[in-house]
């Protein structure tokens, strides 16, 4: 008889104004100042400002960190891990699409375990021995759930590849999956982080790895974006609400049985082309 591991988040929270519950989150634990990370088009766009604005309403101390870009760097790691250790932030709260939740994941790994610094030796399975930092992670697309897995996608500009860290220690300690945090994605965005999670419901169902409790998160998914994916296209609020929870649910899936080789190809046209990840997925996943 095989054995198979599962990790999932220590705790969630799902549906619209979910992000209300970040003050009493911080406050129970008793932390001071929070490392917030997001791209500066989620700045610009006033999507970071839902939370901070709660941050600032609720007295909590933040430093904002967004040298972030869509297909994030080495760089954006490395940067991130300065401008942490020079914060004097005891915890992390990731705000975006995959791209801040994994600087993020990078940043509080490296936070923990320094020796891995250079970021490049985290590819794959590294013993890393530390958890990352405390984090909070606020999705805004609906696509990657990076909130709820075990994997984060770093870009090598020098080598022109993105690789995949798979840690149990990544995986954030609280997500917060707020539809409303979505509502600003334009059509193009939400179709296509959309597309990314029907990409991994279908190959983490198809996948040589797959077993019964992935299936049915993956086949609930499914079904999940069958009936909320065009609804939310049009902005529609209970297909954001249902987008957000499947590609929550297909997260906690993929995370422990892995993908197949639409991501692999995914992967490197976001890596050479700088592809959208989930335009890239779209492309890949019918051949
Ligand atoms: N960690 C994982 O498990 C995992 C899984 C799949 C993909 N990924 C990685 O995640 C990255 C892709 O993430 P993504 O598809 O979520 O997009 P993203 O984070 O790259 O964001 C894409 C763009 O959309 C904008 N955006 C995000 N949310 C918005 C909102 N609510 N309103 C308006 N604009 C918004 C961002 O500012 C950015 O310009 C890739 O690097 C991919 O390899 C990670
Ligand atoms: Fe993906």
């Amino acid at each position: 008889m095989s054995v198979n591991r599962f990790v999932l988040n220590g705790m969630s929270f799902h549906g619209h104004g979910a992000i209300s519950e970040i003050p009493g989150i911080v406050a129970s634990r008793g932390f001071k100042k929070a490392f917030v990370a997001s791209d500066p088009d989620l700045v610009k766009f006033g999507v970071t400002a839902k939370v901070t604005d709660l941050l600032e309403k609720n007295g909590i101390a933040f430093e904002l960190y967004t040298d972030i870009k869509p297909n994030p760097t080495i760089e954006n790691v490395q940067h991130g891990v300065d401008a942490y250790r020079a914060s004097g932030a005891d915890f992390m709260i990731t705000i975006g699409g995959g791209s801040s939740m994994d600087t993020g994941k990078g940043i509080g790994i490296i936070v923990n375990n320094p020796e891995y610094y250079d970021v490049r030796s985290l590819e794959g399975v590294a013993p890393t021995k530390h958890r990352t930092v405390f984090t909070i992670a606020v999705p805004t697309t609906g696509g990657t759930g990076a909130e709820s897995t075990i994997n984060y996608v770093i870009t090598d500009v020098e080598k022109k590849r993105k690789f995949v860290c798979v840690d149990p220690n990544d995986i954030p300690d609280v997500a917060v999956v707020d539809p409303d945090m979505m509502s600003s994605m334009p059509k193009g965005l939400t179709a296509s982080t959309g597309m990314d999670a029907l990409t991994h419901a279908i190959e983490g169902y198809t996948t040589k790895a797959a077993w019964a409790l992935a299936d049915c998160l993956d086949l609930e998914a499914i079904k999940l974006i069958a009936k909320n994916l065009r609804k939310a296209v049009q902005n529609d609020p209970d297909g954001r609400e249902g987008m957000a929870l499947a590609q929550y649910v297909t997260a906690m899936a993929y995370s422990n049985v892995g993908l197949g080789i639409a991501h692999s190809m995914a992967h490197t046209l976001g890596a050479v082309y700088d592809t959208p990840h989930g335009v890239a997925c779209a492309m890949m996943l019918p051949s």
